[in-house]
């Protein structure tokens, strides 16, 4: 049996447990805020990091969450403290959410570091606060389990399923086409989203939480449970329980975070044709763990793990339907073969969870013989105009792009696009390979979600519904198309994409896992000795340490002073 910590050896004891006259203020403080000295004695002192917000919809219900967290916190034994931290409202937040992730990490790192805290639940889930949470608590290395905020119930138009996201995007073209009317994208407004909780396709909030269950940072399983299911208010409380077990064990992220465990979230994430998002987000995290992810795992596993998950944008279901269909853990299951299941996670191993795993509707979670697409949901791509790599999800494109070749429309920002895309007289044909650059970590800047560049009007009247589009920006994860994105170095710090010309001819082939511009090499160098970014005000505050530090996207986007598994020392307490 492993040891069991004593009070005396909790962290937060340094606080209120010694004699000292720094304590008598530590402890009258708490009795000043009401609580009597058998309350916290010799109890884990257990921090909620609640990232709710009232412009967060995703998170409305986190409020809620953290007190049936505190109930299963008081239950065990422990002394609940709730923390709030920066929202990331991915619908609100501008130019992006991903400006901020690192921000949303260094926060949760020093809220940990500074408080009297002896383990930590994170409540989170929207698409950056999963990998801003995680990444602060993991460099604190106390016991720690993360919340999913759970996804929100489906979509409903006139009894169609709508997907959050990806049916916004597919409606929106057949409106500019003439085939959906004002009233009716007003109905549909009123019914893509019924309830609190995240995007409900398997956009980069289902991915990431997904990720970090099967990191075994969560309850196993517990990412599937939809937000407004009840079963979502008995994981939290259930989690807020175990936390204080897992301060008496000591079972913090390091032991469960190693590099095994990153083999079987890059496997889930294939399986489930997971956001492109989550690349960059599971790179930072695996590096703050000393994990050397890159790229090029993401596609030797690609090619290992077929896509099991029937979710849109890929599919045809939504997230509602894969917890019906068993869950997550039901899809370890038809993964077994592929995964190590002997990893830990916050309760026991991968494999422990499996017994009680069954896959009920074999539609929305395929077995292994029968997959949604042989190969995994993401691709890398390598040549003259990505040095360091680009992504994109074959899976969600037209296969007959695939391999391409057609002439550049270049966009330098999104503002001329935007315009030109709605010009009928627009120079553009099926086989235009539209760019947009200046969109990258450092010249977005944070990388916006702008890489599903919108299809010219004029082709969606001739009834074009995918064309190949790059850029150095990210995409929503609920977007869909022959969209390459994650472009590096992007165009801003003087990447090749800086050099396209329109009309220069790019060649696209991606079972060959390539991407070339057909200019010569010594021309491409000539334009890019030319090349100027353009103005960006970087000069003061958050910005300017951003642009200064900020990494590009195959290497997690983390700031460089971050990205290490370093521990900085405990705060003196006097
Ligand atoms: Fe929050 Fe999609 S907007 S998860
Ligand atoms: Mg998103």
């Amino acid at each position: 049996m492993t040891r069991r910590k004593k009070p005396e050896e909790f962290r937060s004891f340094r606080w209120f447990g010694v004699k000292d006259l720094r304590a008598f203020g530590h402890r009258s403080r708490l009795y000043q805020m009401g609580y009597d000295h058998a309350e916290l004695a010799n109890k884990p002192v257990i921090a909620i990091i609640n990232t709710w917000s009232d412009i967060n919809p995703c998170h409305a219900h986190l409020r809620a969450r953290a007190e049936e967290v505190k109930r299963g916190v008081w239950q065990a034994g422990g002394f609940p403290i709730e923390l709030p931290a920066m929202s990331l409202a991915e619908t609100y937040v501008k130019p992006t959410t991903m400006l901020y992730r690192n921000f949303l990490a260094m926060e949760v790192e020093e809220l940990i570091r500074s408080h009297p805290v002896d383990g930590v639940v994170l409540l989170a889930g929207c698409d950056k606060t999963t990998p801003g949470t995680i990444m602060g608590a993991i460099q604190v290395d106390l016991p720690t389990i993360f919340v999913p905020a759970g996804p929100m119930l489906r979509g409903n138009y006139r009894g169609r399923m709508l997907g959050s996201g990806s049916d916004v995007w597919k409606y929106w073209a057949e409106k500019e086409a003439g085939r959906v009317t004002e009233n009716e994208w007003s109905e549909m407004e009123r019914g893509i989203a019924r309830s609190f909780g995240t995007c409900m396709t398997m956009g980069t909030a289902s991915t990431m939480t997904a990720l970090a269950d099967t990191l075994g940072l969560s309850l196993p399983g517990a990412s599937a449970i939809p937000a407004a299911d009840a079963g979502h208010a008995r994981m939290a409380a259930l989690s807020g329980a175990r936390i204080v077990e897992m301060v008496f064990e000591d079972l913090k992220p390091s032991d469960i975070l190693t590099a095994k465990a990153f083999e079987n979230a890059l496997a889930v994430h294939m399986a489930m044709a997971g956001s492109t998002n989550a690349m960059i987000h599971l790179i930072a995290i695996a590096r703050r763990c000393g994990v050397p992810l890159t790229l090029d795992d993401f596609d030797r596993v690609s090619a290992e793990v077929p896509v099991l998950c029937n979710i849109r944008p890929t599919g045809e279901f939504l997230m509602e339907d894969f917890y019906y269909a068993g869950g997550l853990i039901a899809l370890w299951k038809q993964l077994k073969p592929l995964l190590h299941t002997g990893e830990r996670n916050v309760i026991g191993t991968i494999g422990g969870a499996l017994d009680e795993a069954e896959v009920h509707l074999p539609e929305v979670i395929r077995p292994l013989d029968r997959p949604v697409a042989a190969r995994g949901g993401t691709a890398i791509l390598k040549g003259n105009l990505a040095p360091q790599g680009c992504v994109m999800k074959p899976a969600a494109a037209d296969p007959a792009l695939l391999q391409h070749r057609g002439p550049a429309l270049v966009f330098d920002d999104y503002d001329a696009m935007m315009k030109a895309v709605n010009d009928d007289d627009l120079d553009v044909t099926a086989d235009t390979v539209m760019i947009l650059r200046n969109a990258g970590p450092v010249g977005g800047p944070g990388m916006p979600e702008w890489g599903m560049l919108p299809i010219p009007r004029k082709l969606l009247k001739e009834g074009v519904r995918d064309m190949v589009r790059i850029s150095d920006a990210r995409m929503s994860g609920t977007s869909y198309g022959a969209c390459i994105l994650h472009v590096a170095p992007e165009a801003y710090v003087g990447g090749p994409l800086a050099a396209v010309r329109n009309g220069d001819i790019i060649a696209l082939d991606v079972a060959r896992r390539t991407i070339t511009l057909e200019v010569d090499q010594a021309e491409i160098e000539r334009r890019l000795a030319e090349w100027r970014p353009p103005e960006r005000d970087y000069s003061r505050g958050y910005l300017k340490m951003h642009a200064e530090h900020i990494q590009q996207a195959p290497e997690g986007c983390d700031f460089t002073f971050l990205q290490s598994p370093h521990k900085l020392p405990e705060p003196e307490i006097h």
